[in-house]
């Protein structure tokens, strides 16, 4: 940049932005004056692009609450480059504390950050998100408008400490309520433990959704190489951030838009990472969604068949031993992608938001510890172990399993069904000692799927009967229409489709009913025949949980099941950047 830029800047296409500050007469001024009330001189307002920092920080997203920070490296960047820009705050979720739970406000939120970028005079976006939500909801807002944009992810957590050993965010809770459960932890030891797991800013540190989602957002090509893994407290987050800041002013000026990075093969390629990465299931229903919003073709299926040939290579938590900070210390993502890339397993012609080609940025990175990132030759999980999509009678819009998180010996099984209609109604009897369950018992835990619960929580991983852990027993096959949290681990059956509150056959099952699971043949079957399922459809009762109003009413009514992202129908597609109608 130099001192022509503005003149030169003006030559070439109209800005978005200028419809607001390039305004003669009224409007111009009323656009313009407000704005000068933050100490702008008139120079801001002279072409220069304008840059929005949408940004999802929130001391109620515990995970969000340093993006502050981050949000004043970004904006330093954007200025160092000559650009604008402006902080926006957009709904925020985190997952810890919001009820019933975030997934029931990912639409909301992306639907909120869709509006804000359309309505205002911005030329490009950097989109700042960290907690699970966060991230695919702002990938989907951006996608649907279309406008230039780069995303920057908050880092993780260190990794937590207790007793000298490495404890995950999320992963350990699961662990320790089963010790305590089982007796072997007492709850002094539980109060210890929970304040040494989230010891400082950042997301979950484990490969749970956030650094999932983050891990995707670099592997479509949406965010800068190298970024997902920086802990959030690390120097280096904010040198990306200020990266991402400068990077966006040029993206403004090269027209490089989302639905140019985002194409079919970024996807195959986030999908893959995912798998190389040991990543979170419900990276599947995001990306489903952010599909659907660019009309790019992706089925269920492509996230078995793409990922059959890719190991697990990051040995992290919750399928593994180690925790971001190590990932990142061992070279974190582009690493992985230049194995794959090695592999033949990545699109390395794909456009990121850098302007270069994913496999030219990634051909140089270095593995600095093939404990963490191992070999294709030795890795945590053979080719194929990765997301298995089921069907069959008891889901013929698909299910999903994540195969690395299950015991392998549960991967073939029949057992007998143990229904409950709800997460609740499961919980009030587990830890019955008169339970009529055993270990080769299948849990069916329906009423969790996007509409019945509504908004497809995550707790289809619901803990075992606790005298089934007394007696030592550590994993059973559990089937829900709801998610699992990408921290979580076992064998269970998710995302099933038709759910039951839409009267899938999920929703017919009893106790009793004898089902197969067979993850190598990829099915999921009941013991029945369809004149059995159909003559029980009579008796099946819509889910006595369906929202009276507000928010929950709306989601409820136009929520699309887990196979097709579990998206709002009316947000599907993208709708541009044009606003015609002016609000003076
Ligand atoms: Fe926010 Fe895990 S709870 S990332
Ligand atoms: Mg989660």
């Amino acid at each position: 940049m130099n001192g022509t830029q503005h003149e030169d800047r003006q030559e070439a296409r109209p800005r978005r932005s200028r419809a607001w500050f390039g305004a003669t007469g009224r409007s111009g001024m009323l656009y313009r004056s407000w704005l000068r009330n933050q100490g702008y001189g008139p120079d801001v307002f002279d072409g220069r692009p304008v840059i929005g920092i949408a940004t999802t920080w929130s001391e109620l997203s515990p995970c969000n609450a340093h993006l502050d920070r981050v949000a004043e490296a970004v904006k330093r960047g954007v200025w160092m480059a000559g650009g604008f820009p402006l902080v926006f705050p957009v709904m925020s979720t985190g997952e810890t504390l919001i009820r019933p739970t975030a997934m029931l406000y990912r639409n909301l939120m992306a639907m909120q950050a869709e509006e804000l970028i359309r309505g205002n005079p911005l030329d490009g976006v950097v989109l700042l998100s960290g907690c699970d939500k966060t991230t695919p909801a702002l990938l989907m807002g951006a996608a649907s408008v279309d406008l230039p944009t780069i995303v920057v992810t908050g880092g993780p957590m260190l990794n937590g400490k207790f007793r000298g050993q490495d404890v995950g965010s999320g992963t350990h809770v699961w662990r320790f309520e089963a010790e305590m459960k089982a007796g072997r932890m007492s709850a002094a030891e539980g109060a210890v433990a929970e304040g040494c797991m989230a010891r400082s800013a950042g997301h979950c540190m484990t490969m749970g959704t956030a650094s999932t989602m983050a891990c995707v957002a670099e592997a479509l090509g949406m965010q800068l190489p190298g970024s997902a893994a920086w802990p959030a407290v690390d120097a280096r987050r904010d040198e990306v951030a200020q990266a991402a800041g400068q990077r966006i002013v040029a993206m403004v000026e090269e027209d490089l838009r989302p639905s140019a990075v985002m194409t079919r093969g970024a996807f195959e390629n986030a999908i893959r990472a995912t798998a190389a990465i040991g990543g979170s299931t419900n990276a599947i229903v995001h990306l489903l969604a952010l599909a659907g919003r660019l009309g790019v073709d992706l089925a269920l299926e492509d996230f078995d068949t793409l990922t059959r040939d890719v190991p697990t290579i990051v040995d992290l938590m919750p399928s593994g031993r180690f925790l971001m900070e190590d990932f990142c210390y061992a070279g974190g993502l582009p690493a992985v992608l230049r194995d794959l890339a090695e592999h033949g397993l990545l699109n390395t012609d794909q456009v990121t938001v850098t302007g270069r080609p994913l496999g030219e940025l990634v051909a140089d990175a270095e593995c600095w510890d093939r404990e963490v990132i191992r070999e294709f030759d030795s890795p945590l999980q053979p080719a194929g172990s990765g997301t298995a999509v089921l069907r069959g009678n008891l889901c013929p819009r698909g299910a999903v399993l994540k195969q690395s998180a299950a015991s392998p010996h549960l991967l073939q099984h029949t057992g007998r069904a143990v229904v409950f209609d709800s997460p609740e109604a499961y919980h009030a009897v587990c830890d019955d000692e008169d339970l009529d369950i055993t270990a080769d018992d299948v849990i069916v835990v329906r009423g969790a799927g996007p509409r019945g619960y509504p908004g497809m929580p995550e707790v289809s991983n619901v803990p075992l009967p606790a005298k089934l852990l007394r007696a030592g027993v550590s994993d059973m096959v559990r089937i829900s229409d709801g998610r699992m949290s990408g921290t979580g681990f076992g064998a269970v059956v998710l995302h099933v489709a038709p759910e039951a509150a839409l009267g899938g056959p999920l929703g017919l099952l009893r106790t009793g009913d004898v089902i197969t699971l067979d993850v190598p043949a990829r099915r999921l079957n009941v013991h029945l025949s369809d004149d059995e399922l159909a003559a029980r459809e009579p008796s099946w009762r819509q889910s006595a949980h369906a929202p009276a109003g507000g928010w929950p009413w709306l989601y409820a009514r136009h929520v699309l099941q887990a196979d097709e992202g579990a998206d709002l129908d009316f947000l599907v597609g993208a709708r541009g950047s044009a606003v015609p109608r002016d609000s003076h």
